[in-house]
C-alpha cells in the first residue's frame, strides 16, 4: 500500500463522503441545524453539509426549476438562487450553499465565494427585521455614524449581531443610492429616510414591540424571509404592494428639474421654468434628426451594395 504507514486510501479517490473524519458517520435522524454545526477536531465545519429534508426539497424544488428557467445558462441563476434559500431560512446556511451547488451545477467552495462576497446575504442566523444604517459618506457627515453608534447602545449589540429577543440585526451599509434622503435607516431593504438618532431609536423599538412601522416610501415592510423571496425574483403578493412601491420623490427629481431650467419647489429661484411643450418639442426635433440620418445612412449602405457610390464615397 502506498502512502503513510497505518493510513487507509479512501477507495473513493480521497473524495470526502459523509461520515468521514474521527466523529463518526452524520446519523439521518440528527437534526439538520445540529448537523450544520459539526466541526471537525481543527473547528472547521464538517463536511459535506447536511442537505435540506425532503419535505423543504418537495417545496424548493419548483421554485428553484422557475429561477433557473429564466436563464440561459443555469449559472446565472445563482444570485436569486441564494435570495431563494435565505427566504427559507432567513440566512444562507451551509445546507443552502450545498443545495444552490446542486442544482447548478457548481462547487460549493463557488457559491460560497459568491455568498460571501455580496453583503446582502447573510450567513448568520440573524434577526426578523435587518436594520442597516448607511454610514457611507454623505449619510455619515449628515448623521448616519451617530445614528449607528446610538442604535448600537440602545440596543446593546455591535455591527452584525443580533438582539436577544431575535427580533432586531444590526448592520453599518454602504450606499444604497438614497443619498438625496440623508441620512437612511434601512429596515428589510425598505428605506426610512431623513432619519435622526430619536428617530431612529423610536422606529426600533417599535419593531419590537411590534407596532406597525411604514417605510417613508416604497411599499409596505414585510419580513426578512418575505423580503428574500421578492428578491429572488417572485411577485410581491401583498394587495397593493406593487402600486405602493411609487415613483421617484422630489429630492430625487431635483437635479433633473435644474437641468432642465426648472426652479424648485418653494426656493423662489429666478431659473426660466422650461415649458413642458418646448421639453417635447425638442425631443421631437431630436427624433426626427436621428431619422434623417438613419435613412441617409441607409441609403448610402445601398448604393455602396450596387456599386454605384461616388467615388468620393469610397474614398
Ligand atoms: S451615502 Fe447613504 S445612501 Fe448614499
Amino acid at each position: 500500500m502506498r502512502g503513510r504507514a497505518g493510513r487507509r486510501r479512501d477507495r473513493r479517490r480521497g473524495r470526502h463522503r459523509p461520515g468521514d473524519g474521527r466523529r463518526g458517520p452524520v446519523s439521518t435522524t440528527e437534526p439538520r441545524e445540529k448537523a450544520e454545526q459539526r466541526t471537525t477536531d481543527l473547528g472547521l465545519p464538517e463536511l459535506p453539509a447536511a442537505p435540506y429534508p425532503a419535505e423543504v426539497r418537495e417545496r424548493l424544488d419548483p421554485d428553484a426549476a422557475e429561477i433557473i428557467a429564466r436563464y440561459p445558462q443555469s449559472r446565472s441563476a445563482l444570485l436569486p438562487l441564494l435570495h431563494l434559500v435565505q427566504a427559507e431560512e432567513g440566512f444562507v446556511s451551509r445546507t443552502g450553499i450545498r443545495y444552490c451547488a446542486e442544482q447548478l451545477g457548481l462547487t460549493t467552495a463557488e457559491v460560497t465565494a459568491v455568498a460571501t462576497f455580496y453583503t446582502m446575504y447573510r450567513r448568520r442566523p440573524a434577526g426578523e427585521y435587518h436594520v442597516g444604517v448607511c454610514t457611507n459618506t454623505l449619510c455619515a457627515v449628515l448623521g448616519g455614524d451617530q445614528i449607528f453608534a446610538e442604535l448600537q447602545d440602545h440596543l446593546g449589540i455591535g455591527n452584525n449581531e443580533t438582539t436577544e429577543d431575535g427580533q432586531i440585526s444590526l448592520e453599518h451599509i454602504e450606499c444604497n443610492a438614497a443619498c438625496d434622503y440623508a441620512p437612511v435607516v434601512m429596515v428589510n431593504w425598505e428605506f426610512f429616510d431623513n432619519q435622526t438618532p430619536e428617530s431612529a431609536r423610536e422606529l426600533v423599538d417599535q419593531l419590537r414591540a411590534g407596532t406597525d412601522v411604514a417605510p417613508t416610501r416604497g411599499a409596505r415592510l414585510c419580513s426578512f424571509r418575505e423580503t428574500a423571496r421578492i428578491l429572488a425574483g417572485f411577485p410581491d403578493e401583498r394587495p397593493g404592494a406593487v402600486d405602493e412601491s411609487g415613483a421617484g420623490g422630489a429630492p430625487s427629481l431635483a437635479g433633473l428639474r435644474l437641468a432642465r431650467g426648472e426652479t424648485l419647489p418653494g426656493t423662489g429661484g429666478t431659473h426660466i421654468v422650461a415649458p413642458r411643450q418646448e421639453d417635447s418639442r425638442e425631443t421631437e426635433d431630436v427624433r426626427e434628426a436621428e431619422d434623417a440620418r438613419t435613412a441617409e445612412d441607409a441609403q448610402q449602405a445601398g448604393a455602396e451594395q450596387d456599386g454605384t457610390g461616388t467615388e468620393g464615397d469610397e474614398a
